[in-house]
């Protein structure tokens, strides 16, 4: 049976921050952030916004009344969650209205747990062929003012609907995994920001990869030659291309030219949004969907996805015929052209307006976030989440 993607849509939220003005207000040279580490600006999530309502804003823009259906699956991954016991997607299954009779978990493994989500529908489908699975990555990347890691954040959510026959990208059966208990980067659960050791993390990050791609050969015998391209977690997007040229040289000046290519289409938007850790490595591939004028059906694109702690995984995926139709590439420039740019000032004002540590009571002031889905307060301890549709 040909599993893969069939739908995916993406939400960031309405603020970003100038990666220029980021360095010049911290005193360090813009073409760090801007070459350095390859962003350019960074989105920011205010108050009303969290892990669900990204995610439930991504989904909102891809889900049709025959998905509300046949999705009886949610799995979310992200690794801001809002609760220690209750699933983040089971608030996203009822803002979405999806059918009753549906399963819907939250998973975690850092950046890796939508891969893990992806993986786990394919098994659904399989044995459920008819109905539809959906998976989120959804995150808030927050290492905090003036940290190295500062120029890494950002924020926004990737929705995919699983399904048989898919419209965008068919799955191979064709993974390559690695585990291994390191800390590179992690989050305690008394912490609002992320711990990171971030040269460490780097390291690892392409020691797995190296030992994915390395095991993947070995069991397909396929080469750097069988791909149009190769789409990367990317938590800034100077990480995937450190990875990418460990391996370049496998491949003919062809080859190497085409891949170096397609990976800077691949990573336009993750310079413009920044790390959403889960969905960091689908942002890429959405990129590369929407902004690539070269790339066929039928061609293979190869996925890497890393999650801190460490998970790591190489897969797989062909292009669909007509797989342009059905993306949402006017939608995106849309979402891009009318987010608002804030100073850094302000940034840093949003950034410190968090919700109360204690769970006080709280009603939210909402006027300034016209996002479909947003959070509009806390009362007694629960979220209370508005949809405006
Ligand atoms: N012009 C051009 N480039 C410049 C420059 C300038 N003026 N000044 C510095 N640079 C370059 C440096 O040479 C360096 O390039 P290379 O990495 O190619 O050597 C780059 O800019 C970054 O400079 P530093 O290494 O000095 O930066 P730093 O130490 O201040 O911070 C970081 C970099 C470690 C990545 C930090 O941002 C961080 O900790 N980020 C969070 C952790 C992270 O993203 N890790 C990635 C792997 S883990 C993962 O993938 C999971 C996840 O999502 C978190």
């Amino acid at each position: 049976m040909n599993i893969g993607i069939d739908k995916i849509g993406f939400f960031a939220p309405p603020y970003y921050v100038d990666m220029t003005k980021l360095a010049e207000a911290r005193g360090v040279d813009p073409d760090k952030f801007t070459i350095g580490i390859g962003q350019d600006e960074m989105a920011l999530a205010p108050v009303t916004q969290d892990a669900v309502t990204l995610a439930a804003n991504a989904a909102l823009q891809i889900i049709d009344e025959e998905d509300k259906e046949k999705i009886d699956l949610v799995l979310f991954g992200t690794e801001s969650g809002i609760d220690h016991s209750k699933s983040a997607a089971v608030y996203v299954h009822n803002l979405l209205g999806l059918n009753p009779y549906a399963r819907s978990v939250e998973l975690k493994q850092a950046c890796y747990s939508a891969t893990a989500g992806i993986q786990m529908a394919k098994g659904h489908i399989a044995l459920n062929p008819d109905s539809k699975v959906l998976v989120i990555g959804a995150d808030i990347a927050r290492y905090g003012l003036g940290t190295p890691g500062e120029a890494t954040q950002g924020a926004g959510a990737v929705a995919m609907v699983i399904s048989k026959d898919p419209k965008l990208l068919l799955l191979e059966n064709d993974s390559t995994y690695f585990t291994n208990d390191i800390m590179d980067f992690w989050r305690p659960l008394y912490s609002e920001n992320a711990y990171v050791d971030g040269k460490f993390s780097n390291e690892q990050y392409i020691l797995f990869f190296n030992k994915v791609w390395e095991k993947y050969k070995e069991r397909t015998g396929r080469t750097l030659a069988d791909f149009a391209a190769l789409c990367f977690h990317t938590p800034y997007t100077k990480m995937g291309w450190k990875a990418l040229r460990t391996i370049l040289e496998e491949g003919t000046e062809e080859v190497q030219e085409k891949l170096k290519a397609n990976y800077q289409t691949s990573i336009r938007y993750n310079r413009r949004v920044g790390n959403i850790y889960t969905g960091s490595l689908y942002l890429s591939l959405l990129s590369l969907l929407e902004e690539n004028d070269t790339i066929q059906a039928g061609e293979k694109i190869g996925l890497y996805s890393y999650g801190s702690g460490a998970v790591g995984e190489f897969f797989t995926g062909i292009l669909q015929p007509d797989y342009k139709k059905y993306l949402h590439i006017n939608r995106h420039e849309e979402l891009f052209r009318s987010r608002e740019e804030v100073s850094v000032e302000k940034y840093e004002e949003i950034f410190q307006n968090t919700l109360p540590s204690d769970g006080a009571s709280i009603e939210l002031e909402s006027d300034n976030d016209p996002s479909p889905i947003y959070l509009s307060g806390i009362q007694d301890h629960k979220r209370i989440y508005v949809n405006r549709i």
